[in-house]
């Protein structure tokens, strides 16, 4: 696979997926709004007799628009193949609910998407699976959290909201000497910055919704990749069961996208390092977090790992948390108060460190203290656009400034 500063991953950014014979030979994909095809009489009905040569005959099974994000999301990631979803979160739970039994032990980083997190805390258990949340970061904690019936361990990184990094290739290693698969969830990294299957990872996962539909966050998906056989048992067993199927118009949406992705995640890591080197001077601010930056605590991962450190920057602040977000909500122009992550606009949001310890990690005793140490009371976790630098800068300083 090419790095994502070579011109092949930009060429497969471009070209990768969208060259099928059925193509109508149009510049730009086909959407093939149809939910279901003509075909020949004799096709069967269960999902147990799908297989790769199978026509196209439902949506839900897969789509002529939709099998192109397939291919290539699967193409820069460096995988045999993908199966895309409705969103994000229909991703992880079709993963999870696929490769997880009664009786399995879930080990999940104990910082991650808090959906992710409720997910495993308030739906699994009540499948008979066991979920022991760790500091991935901490790869003597992860050791000791594996089991005879670990069957999976589900990372983050960077990771939501203090963008915490776990070492993929070291992980890797561990869940496979303990006869566990390795998802990696690589959101925020993008395939510009780092490639988990390369590293070592059985799965990744993508919220398509986030950069890979950078330009205005019009549309959501959800992708995983991994190799051929097991992209096929995911289809076959959760998609076509669960049903958390992506509309071709939205997957049309993402694959046009999808061709300025490295482009626009050099343009949010320009002015997010800008953006974190200012704030890490300026006398109301606490704590920066950007894997950029010399003072992120795992900045020698970061270097590693990630050939591009995103746009993501997280802040401590001095001030007054709610006076700060009300100026943001109200007075801000280059800034909006606003969830999601990886818009062409640049978004914040206050996320308080006891609400998400209480109400989505759970997280109790030294787990709850290490979250501290990085997040404080809660952080500002900033999503940094593709507005000039200047204005993204002056306008979060003049927020800080007024309050
Ligand atoms: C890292 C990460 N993974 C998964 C998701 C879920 O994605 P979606 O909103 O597309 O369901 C999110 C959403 O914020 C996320 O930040």
């Amino acid at each position: 696979m090419a790095k994502s500063s070579q011109p092949r991953f930009r060429q497969a950014a471009i070209h990768a997926g969208e060259d099928e014979a059925e193509r109508a030979h149009g510049l730009s994909p086909d959407i093939v709004m149809a939910s279901s095809f003509e075909v020949a009489p004799g096709i069967g009905f269960s999902a147990t007799e799908m297989d790769a040569e199978t026509p196209y005959f439902y949506t839900r099974w897969a789509n002529p628009t939709v099998r192109q994000l397939e291919r290539k999301v699967a193409a820069l990631d460096g995988g045999e193949d993908a199966v895309c979803f409705g969103s994000g979160m229909a991703a992880i739970s079709h993963l999870w609910l696929s490769r997880l039994s009664a009786g399995d032990r879930l080990v999940l980083s104990n910082v991650c998407y808090a959906g992710a997190a409720e997910l495993a805390h308030d739906t699994l258990p009540r499948f008979g699976i066991e979920v022991v949340t760790v500091d991935t970061g901490d790869a003597g904690a992860v050791a000791a959290a594996l089991t005879p019936n670990t069957r999976l361990v589900h990372v983050e990184t960077p990771a939501n909201p203090i963008l915490r990094l776990t070492d993929i290739a070291a992980v890797a290693g561990l869940a496979h000497a303990a006869g566990a698969e390795l998802v990696v969830d690589s959101t925020i990294a993008t395939p510009v910055a780092t490639r988990p299957l390369e590293l070592g990872a059985d799965y990744v996962v993508h919220s398509l919704t986030k950069y890979a539909c950078g330009h205005g966050g019009d549309a959501l998906g959800g992708a995983v990749i991994g190799n051929r056989e097991a992209m096929q048992r995911l289809r076959q067993d959760a998609l076509i069961h669960m049903g958390g199927t992506l509309s071709p118009f939205h997957a049309w949406l993402i694959l046009r996208s999808l061709h300025t992705l490295d482009m626009r995640m050099y343009a949010h890591e320009r002015t997010a390092l800008a953006l974190a080197e200012a704030l890490e001077g300026h006398p109301k601010v606490a704590r920066v977090l950007y894997p950029g930056l010399a003072s992120h605590p795992q900045h020698a991962l970061a270097l590693r790992q990630m050939e591009c450190f995103s746009g993501m920057v997280s802040v401590v602040v001095r001030v007054d948390p709610a006076a700060l977000a009300e100026r943001i909500y109200s007075g801000c122009s280059v800034f909006s108060y606003a969830v999601s992550l990886g818009k062409s606009k640049s978004l914040a949001v206050h996320i308080p460190t006891e609400d998400l310890l209480r109400t989505s990690f759970r997280l109790t005793g030294a787990d709850a203290d290490a979250y501290r140490d990085w997040a404080g009371d809660g952080v500002f976790r900033l999503s940094v656009g593709l507005e000039p630098a200047d204005l993204v800068i002056a306008d979060f300083v003049a927020a800080l400034d007024a309050v």
